[in-house]
This record gives structure tokens, sequence and C-alpha cells, in this order.
């Protein structure tokens, strides 16, 4: 297949009344050894694109400046040393940057077929969500068979695909959100409760919820005071685990409770990892997942398809939290 010299992607500058966003005609990027080039048909927006583009998460050595974490589309050149992927096949791939664009490489590594029965541009929203949520709830929280789980933020793209996918599993899961509307969505992908963080108190109605017991696993992207309340929301040999702190990460934890409870504290990052690690992620979403969304039991939400050019409309959208699930910008 062949493809132009040049293509159309995303810049940003940072301006006194915040960063914008304009397209630039930059190079089509070429696949080196392990990578691919796909022809993008979306790409998922993520809030680590909005510190991004506002000078607060640089894209590590090597990746493209282009923001743009996750895309799916077709494949248009493969790099002689990549086995199992051919030109013309549909994929998704987790990305370390580069997908607000019209074409992208990704690592090999870090590609899944589109599931069946799934539109290449839903796809484009999967990656990122799905990568995060696996790795944290069940590499690092190992949430067993029959424990419970809370995810705060469930109306958000990690929310949505924590919500359905523990459901799918058999797991009760509570959830935080900021309005009656978002908690409706989060009780429609399956969540047992969801609380109104901005009415009403988690830590009471979880434990109320679990006849004192307390969760099992707690997903957080909020940090701050939620940390202590966390863990007093957890269960006896509790894990929590943190993948982002909009409210501080810098906090103060009484290790008594901690040791009293023989709870676990875990925080992660994504995109550094070096992508052998990120395969293995891919492999048990291939196995434990993707037929979860090709038998129908898990679906993409997508909240709103926009051109690439309204990416500056798209990142607004996310910073005034307008959005359940998954936003999506299309070449
Ligand atoms: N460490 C990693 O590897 C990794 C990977 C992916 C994502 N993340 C992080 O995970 C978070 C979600 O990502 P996303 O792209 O899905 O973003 P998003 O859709 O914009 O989600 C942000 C969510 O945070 C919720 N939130 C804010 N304050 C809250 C509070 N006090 N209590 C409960 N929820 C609150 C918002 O809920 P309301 O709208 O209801 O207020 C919203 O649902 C982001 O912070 C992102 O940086 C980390």
């Amino acid at each position: 297949m062949t493809f132009p010299r040049t293509m159309k992607a995303i810049a940003a500058e940072r301006t006194p009344t915040g960063p914008r966003l304009y397209l630039k005609e930059i190079l089509v990027p070429h696949p080196g050894p392990g990578q691919i080039l796909i022809k993008l048909a979306s790409a998922g927006v993520n809030r680590a694109d909005l510190l991004q583009v506002e000078g607060h998460h640089p894209p590590p050595p090597g990746a493209p400046e282009t923001p743009g974490l996750e895309a799916s589309g077709t494949v248009v050149a493969v790099d002689q040393t990549v086995g199992g992927i051919r030109v013309g096949d549909e994929v998704c791939s987790l990305l370390t940057g580069g997908g607000y664009a019209e074409y992208a490489v990704a690592s090999a590594l870090c590609t899944l077929p589109v599931p069946k029965g799934m539109s290449l541009t839903d796809a484009g929203g999967l990656p990122e969500v799905y990568f995060t949520v696996w790795s944290n709830v069940f590499d690092t929280a190992r949430l067993r068979h029959g424990e419970t789980f809370l995810v705060h933020g469930g109306s958000s793209g990690i929310g949505t695909a924590a919500i359905q996918l523990m459901h799918a599993r058999g797991h009760r899961v509570f959830t935080t959100a900021g309005s009656e509307d978002k908690c409706a969505a989060c009780v429609k992908l399956g969540a047992t409760r969801a609380i109104n963080y901005r009415e009403e108190d988690f830590v009471t109605l979880v434990k109320e919820g679990t006849n004192g017991h307390g969760v099992d696993v707690i997903l957080d992207m909020v940090g701050g005071d939620y940390v202590m309340r966390n863990l007093q929301t957890l269960a006896r040999g509790g894990r929590l685990v943190n993948i982002a702190y909009q409210k501080g990460a810098k906090v103060e934890v009484d290790f008594r409770l901690v040791q009293a409870k023989l709870l676990t504290l875990a925080a992660t990052g994504l995109r550094g990892r070096p992508d052998s690690e990120k395969a293995l992620i891919r492999d048990s979403l291939a196995r434990e997942v993707w037929p979860l969304f090709e038998a129908g039991r898990l679906k993409p939400v997508t909240d709103r398809v926009l051109p690439l050019a309204a990416a500056g409309a798209a990142h607004q959208a996310m910073r005034e939290s307008r959005h359940i699930g998954k936003i999506l910008l299309v070449p």
C-alpha cells in the first residue's frame, strides 16, 4: 500500500489563555524495527493529552511530540521484523504519542485486532483504558473471584471500562461520579451502586453496601483526601491502586490503619513502560477481554466523535467534564 510523504497532525502552542491546538503539515513517520504504520480511523482523547499540551506530561524519550495515546485504523506498512500483522489489517494500538494525526507508527507489541463486530472508529477508544484497567486491577491489585471493587470517576473513559469489565466478570462494583445523570449511566453499565460524590459520602455508603466489610480493591484517579478515605473504605487485606491525583499527589497517610487492616498501596503509570511489559498486558486483553466484546458483553462507550481539526473543542469538553465515556477524533 502507498502513503503520502506528508500528513495533517495536531500541534499545540501555549498562549496566555491556555493551549491552542491547530492542524500542521508534518512528515508521515516511517515504521522502525518492530513497528507498523497505520492510516488512522480514529484517536481517543485522554486526560493525559490535556496535561501534555499544558506542559505537565512531556512525551517519554523517542515518543512523537504530536499528542494521542491510542488509535485505530488500517495497516499500510509493516517493518520486515514484524510477524503476524499484515498490510490491510484493521487494528487498534496503544501509542506513546502521535495519535492526533492522519497516520501513526505503533509498536506491533502494543497492537490488537479490532474486536469482531465493532466499528473501526469505536476501536480507537479501547487501548488506553483497557490496558490501564486490566494491568492495574488484575496485575497490580490482583482482584480475585468474588471480591468487590470500587472505581472512582465511573463516567470517565477509565471508569466506564472498569465498571463494565468487573461487572462482566461477576464482581460487585461501586463507583463515584459527579451528577445524577452520570450515576445513572454508571448503573446502566453494571455498577451495583453509583455514589454522587458531590452530595454523598462514599466511605459511609460503601460500608453500608457491603455490610460493614468494605471493598477489596479500589482504582483511584482522584488522590488528595481520597487516599485516607479509600483506606477507610477498604476491607481487611484490601488493595488501593492510584493512577492519577486530580486532588493532589502529596498526602498524609496514617500507616497505623494500613498496618491494622493489612492493606497494600500502589501507584502506576503506563506510558513510560517498555513495550515488552505492555505486550504482556496486550496478551491478557486478547485472551480475557476481546472475547467479551465479541460476545456483546462489553461495549465501547463513545460519548462523541469530532473531526481532528476540533481537537481543541474535544479538550475543552474533557476539561469541563461534559462527557460520559470516550471522546474520539477522526482525521
Ligand atoms: N497512570 C496511568 O497509567 C493512567 C492511564 C490512563 C488514565 N490515567 C488517569 O485516569 C484518569 C481518567 O482518565 P480519562 O482519560 O478516562 O479521563 P476523564 O474521562 O476526563 O476522567 C476524569 C474523571 O475524574 C472524575 N473525578 C474528578 N474529581 C473527582 C472526585 N472528587 N471524585 C470522583 N471522581 C472525580 C471525573 O468525574 P466527574 O466528571 O463526575 O466530576 C471524571 O470522570 C485521568 O486522571 C488520567 O490522567 C492514568
